[in-house]
């Protein structure tokens, strides 16, 4: 039986082409020696699974399969256990992003004060072709996101780490303005 075409590539990932895979915490490392930290204080090693991660995107900017199978063994844990903890969260990215990763809150409050309306404005000016896609120049990646915790400040986005309130679409380029 045939198991059809390989996978194409990523379309947006800038890293296409294959490179051997870097380990992040490496015998030595401060990375290790941070996460060999967290893993004391605690009775069980998967308890350090989310700071692990973030580590890593710290590190890399996105966590790859490989990743995903390093922090596995670091805890040992599966790579499929890793792998469904990776994909609940939407603060882990699975793919590159963008320099700025654009989360705006579509949930029914945002959207009954027109936040599908923020999302347009943010795709257009930003020059991403659709959600979850990372823009030519690499700056931007946008994404719908539930509920940001500021539902009294329709319609609230999320940059990196910081929050912007009370978006409207007149005021996109000016945000956009102000990342560069
Ligand atoms: S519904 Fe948008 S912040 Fe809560």
């Amino acid at each position: 039986m045939s198991h059809g075409p390989s996978a194409p590539a990523r379309p947006h990932s800038p890293h296409a082409h294959h490179e051997p895979y870097a380990p992040v915490f490496t015998p030595g490392s401060a990375r290790k020696a941070e996460l060999d930290t967290i893993i004391a204080r605690y009775p069980e090693k998967r308890a350090a699974l989310l700071p692990g991660l973030w580590m890593i995107q710290q590190e890399r900017g996105w966590i790859s399969e490989e990743a995903m199978t390093e922090i596995a063994q670091q805890l040992d844990l599966t790579a499929a256990y890793v792998k469904g903890v990776v994909s609940f969260y939407t603060m882990y990215h699975q793919h590159p992003v963008g320099q700025h990763f654009i989360q705006v809150c579509t949930t029914s409050p945002c959207l009954c004060a027109g936040a599908d309306d923020v999302v347009k404005a943010f795709l257009e000016h930003t020059g991403c072709k659709e959600l979850g896609l990372t823009s030519p120049d690499g700056k931007f990646t946008v994404i719908e996101v539930e509920c940001l915790g500021a539902c009294g400040f329709a319609t609230p986005v999320q940059i990196n780490d910081d929050y912007v309130e009370s978006v409207t679409p007149g005021k996109v380029p000016g945000i956009l303005s102000s990342l560069k």
